[in-house]
């Protein structure tokens, strides 16, 4: 049995007077350390302060990345309520409890893949409270998006009914980070990349009981229709990571007071955990056994990659292609894009938009969400 628990309604407790001694405390230590004639050694004081009020910056920073993950944390629970099991708080389910048709098609790309849904699920939760609770710790506002939890979700068995933030119900799915990361040229210098697949206004997740019914596949337990669905998941997985990924990277570059950086580092590398996972999963539903296939209902195929042979979309490279950097430096493997215009705030909320993730949604989340980008890639690293 699924437990209904919304990640918003996580209560967490705040002793703001705790909150408030801490920052007399640490006012009055900086204001110590300024009255040192050694500059270098008061700046080291200031530097590993941990507990005054954050600039304007910072709070910008960690109020954007708090808000992608409360969106995070919807989709995420969408996934894990249809696709995941374990006993991973809020993902509770029966492990005696049969397989619904859309994890044994999530099965078929991976044994694990639904544990690794619900363990996702469950990291996204945690950075949303985290964060919210964090800057709550730091005397800024959190980020709360209830009045915006209005978007009707699967009716499908497993799904809890509830209403979402975010729309996975009809997707424009972006597959070109699965070329981007099998290439040598970078985004951040100009390089374009085809699409992989075209998964346009697609489902990602099982929309009523019906989208578990299809043509049973010879190759593979289920049938063609809710594996394409699962297919499409797959490559989605993996889009909302690879973005993940760069986002953290992105904006820790802007990043000034040393503790919101090594949370920002610690949270992008799960990211980048996360979207490595996704990259080998997708990898999966385009080769053998589960490919080539074609699902008649919805008119999506998915070639096999490994048939014929091109390094561009080789499943098995699932490590990130050494890339050019500068040119007069050697290729080096790392994360790409990682700068505000491919990767900041405000080119994620464009990249989430043309996702679909937010169709539904009112003008003024729109509005809010955007504010709170521009705000976030308006942060300058400062103190240095
Ligand atoms: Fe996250
Ligand atoms: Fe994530």
């Amino acid at each position: 049995m699924k437990k209904k628990l919304h990640p918003y309604s996580i209560n967490r407790p705040v002793d703001r007077r705790s909150f408030l001694k801490g920052g007399l405390l640490a006012g009055g230590a900086a204001m110590g350390a300024g009255l040192l004639a050694n500059a270098p050694f008061a700046r080291a004081q200031a530097q590993t302060q941990k507990s005054g009020p954050l600039n304007a910056g910072d709070i910008a920073i960690l109020r954007f990345l708090a808000a992608a993950e409360l969106i995070e944390s919807d989709l995420w629970t969408q996934y894990a309520e249809l696709g995941g099991i374990g006993n991973l708080p809020p993902i509770e389910i029966d492990p005696n409890e049969p397989l619904n048709p859309y994890q044994v098609a999530l099965s078929n790309l991976d044994p694990d893949g639904p544990q690794y849904i619900a363990s996702n699920a469950l990291d996204e939760v945690s950075h949303a409270t985290f964060l919210n609770a964090y800057l709550e710790s730091r005397g800024a506002e959190p980020v709360n998006f209830d009045e915006f939890v209005t978007l009707p979700g699967s009716t499908a068995q497993g799904s809890t009914g509830a209403s979402r933030l975010t729309n996975l119900m009809n997707l424009n799915v972006d597959t070109s980070w699965y070329i981007r990361y099998r290439s040598a040229t970078n985004p951040d210098l100009g390089a374009t990349f085809p699409q992989a697949l075209t998964l346009n206004g697609v489902t990602a997740i099982p929309r009523t009981d019906a989208d578990y019914e299809g043509k049973s596949n010879p190759n593979f337990p289920g049938n063609d229709h809710i594996q394409a669905i699962a297919n499409v998941a797959a490559f989605h997985f993996g889009y909302i990571e690879q973005g993940g990924s760069s986002l953290y990277a992105t904006m820790s570059q802007k990043v000034t007071d040393p503790e919101v950086l090594e949370i920002t580092l610690g949270i992008g590398g799960d990211e980048i955990a996360h979207f490595l996972e996704w990259v080998d999963f997708s990898g999966n539903g385009v080769q053998a056994p589960v490919a080539p296939f074609a699902d008649p209902i919805s008119g999506l195929k998915f070639p096999n990659f490994f048939n014929p042979l091109n390094p561009l979309v080789q499943p098995s490279l699932i490590f990130p292609v050494p890339v050019e950097f500068k040119p007069n430096l050697p290729r080096v493997s790392i994360i790409r894009p990682l700068t505000d215009k491919f990767a900041g705030a405000v080119a994620t909320v464009k990249s989430f938009t043309a996702d679909g993730l937010f169709i539904g949604q009112s003008p003024k989340f729109l509005s809010l969400l955007q504010t709170m980008a521009v705000e976030a890639d308006s942060a300058v690293r400062s103190g240095q």
